[in-house]
Order: C-alpha cells, then sequence, then structure tokens
C-alpha cells in the first residue's frame, strides 16, 4: 500500500464538479521511478510475447495511463475493450479520443445478443440487483464471455490493477499466471491515485469525465455509483454487495469451459 491510502484520497472539502486532476494530480516521491519501471515491464513484455500480447482496457484511469505509454512509447501492442452494452455514453466517448488524440484503435469485444436478450427475457434487466448469482450472471454473459474472445490466441494481457485500488488487491504482482495459461502483467501495480493523475494531467490525456463526478472506479452504469467523502475507491462498485464480493470476475482464474458457458456464477 502506497503512503496514500486510496480513502485519503477522497478529503473533506472537495466540492462538487471539481475536476480529479485538480484533486489528486500530485507527484510524489518515487513517481519517475515507478514510471520508468512501468515502461521497462511494457518493453520486457512486447520483446517476451510479441504478438501474443494485448492491453485489456476498462478505458478508466489506469488503463488511459497504459494506452497513453504505449502509444508514446511506439510500442507494438494491441489494446481492446469489452463493451458490455451497458457502458456510460462518457466510457464510449473514449474511443475515438484514442483514435485522434493517441492514434490508437480499440478493438470493441461486445457480448452474443442472443445471450444478452436469453438472459434479460429471464432475469430482468434489473437481475443483477435481486442476488450475487445472477449478479454474476450477468457478469459472465456480458464481460466473461467477450473476454474468452479477447484472449484467443494470446498469451499475456495487462491490465490497470493496482495494489491500493481495494484490500482485495493489496498484493496484486507485476505479473501472475492469470489460471488459464496467460500471464498477466499488472503494470502499475505500485501506483499511487495521486500517480495515475499527475501523469494523466502530465501528458494530457484524455480520461473519462465521470472522473469529475467522483467515480474514481467506473465499470457498467447499473452497477456504477460516485461515491460519498472518505468512502474507499471502490465504494460505487456493485455497491449494494458485501466486501468480499466486489469483483465481477474478470480477475479471478476461470476454467475455458467456464468462461464459455458463465457456469462459474
Ligand atoms: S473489475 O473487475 O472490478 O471490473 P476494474 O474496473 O477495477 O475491474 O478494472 C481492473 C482492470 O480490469 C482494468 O484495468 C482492465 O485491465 C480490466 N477491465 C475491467 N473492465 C474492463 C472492460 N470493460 N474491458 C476491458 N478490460 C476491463
Ligand atoms: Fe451486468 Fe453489472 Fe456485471 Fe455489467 S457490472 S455485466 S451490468 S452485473
Amino acid at each position: 500500500m502506497s503512503s496514500e491510502s486510496s480513502s485519503l484520497s477522497f478529503l473533506p472539502g472537495a466540492g462538487a464538479g471539481s475536476s480529479a486532476v485538480a484533486l489528486y494530480a500530485r507527484e510524489t516521491a518515487g513517481f519517475e521511478a515507478r514510471l520508468a519501471k512501468s515502461v521497462e515491464l511494457l518493453r520486457e513484455a512486447v520483446a517476451t510475447y510479441g504478438a501474443g500480447l494485448i492491453q485489456s482496457t476498462s478505458l478508466g484511469a489506469e488503463d488511459m495511463v497504459i494506452t497513453d505509454l504505449i502509444a508514446r512509447h511506439g510500442l507494438a501492442v494491441d489494446v481492446a475493450t469489452l463493451d458490455t452494452g451497458k457502458l456510460h455514453a462518457q466510457t464510449l466517448a473514449l474511443l475515438p479520443q484514442i483514435e485522434s488524440r493517441l492514434g490508437l484503435q480499440v478493438a470493441v469485444f461486445k457480448p452474443v445478443d442472443e445471450q444478452v436478450i436469453h438472459f434479460v427475457r429471464t432475469n430482468g434487466e434489473k437481475a443483477m440487483y435481486e442476488s450475487l448469482a445472477l449478479r454474476k450472471a450477468c457478469c459472465a454473459v456480458r464481460k466473461l464471455e467477450p473476454l474468452s474472445r479477447m484472449l484467443a490466441g494470446r498469451t499475456a494481457w495487462i491490465t490497470g490493477l493496482r495494489r491500493e485500488q481495494s484490500a482485495n488487491r493489496a498484493e496484486v504482482p507485476f505479473s501472475e499466471p492469470d489460471g488459464q495459461g496467460r500471464t498477466k502483467l499488472n503494470v502499475l501495480a505500485e501506483w499511487s491515485w495521486n500517480d495515475v493523475w499527475f501523469y494523466l494531467d502530465k501528458f494530457d490525456v484524455p480520461y473519462n469525465l465521470l472522473h469529475d463526478q467522483f467515480m474514481p472506479s467506473i465499470g457498467c452504469e447499473p452497477c456504477t455509483r460516485a461515491i460519498a467523502v472518505g468512502e474507499d475507491f471502490r465504494a460505487g462498485r456493485w455497491w449494494w454487495e458485501d466486501e468480499n464480493a466486489k469483483e465481477c470476475g474478470l480477475h479471478k482464474a476461470h476454467s475455458n469451459e467456464e468462461l464459455k458457458t458463465g457456469a462459474h456464477a
């Protein structure tokens, strides 16, 4: 955990509408070293995995840092996102900006229409609030199945997971097996929230405008809310659930069969 804890970043006095840059962009000791380390990890990954490497971006702040690093350092890394069909317009608005400002095309993976229609017909539009099993089943259809296609043929994927994001993530390593024979590279594992915003500001990187509305962690629209002063970084994700449940399964090891069928839920 960095010295700047995630909940400490949301201090009283932050007025509504304050920009995330104004609130959080701060250079702290060791930033340049953490930045250099991340670039080194990305270069090593390109050398090791070549075309097997992909960045999985949620289009959140951390992932925008990584996409910018890929573009800025001319690294040969494909970039892809999962469009669940439930993302905010502000999230999707980043896709053309990444193309025009960073010069990179983001591949978009969507769920299978029939599976979504079947799920909604059977369980309703608000199924995610009814039970953990239904919420996870929705994530399976909208995220995990497209993830399995995104990662098909890949040997390594880059994520924006950081240790500071939650207690569950406090031990996130720079590199780990994903449970399906691939390597997951968490190149910002050591970064603080202040680092992320210092970078986005310094390099004028486009970011999701919902971050300016107290949404530090952004997922699907029905499952994301703004956080209140003093709340934890991920308090706005699946806020009605128990603290330990708050993962969608992207970062848990599942067998290929489970990923295809959503049977893990
Ligand atoms: S989640 O598991 O709770 O949804 P979170 O939003 O913190 O994850 O994001 C962690 C990392 O998971 C991101 O940095 C990104 O690598 C990946 N990720 C999350 N959502 C998506 C998405 N919609 N598309 C692609 N990658 C994603
Ligand atoms: Fe469904 Fe919510 Fe999971 Fe998105 S985050 S896939 S809307 S349950």
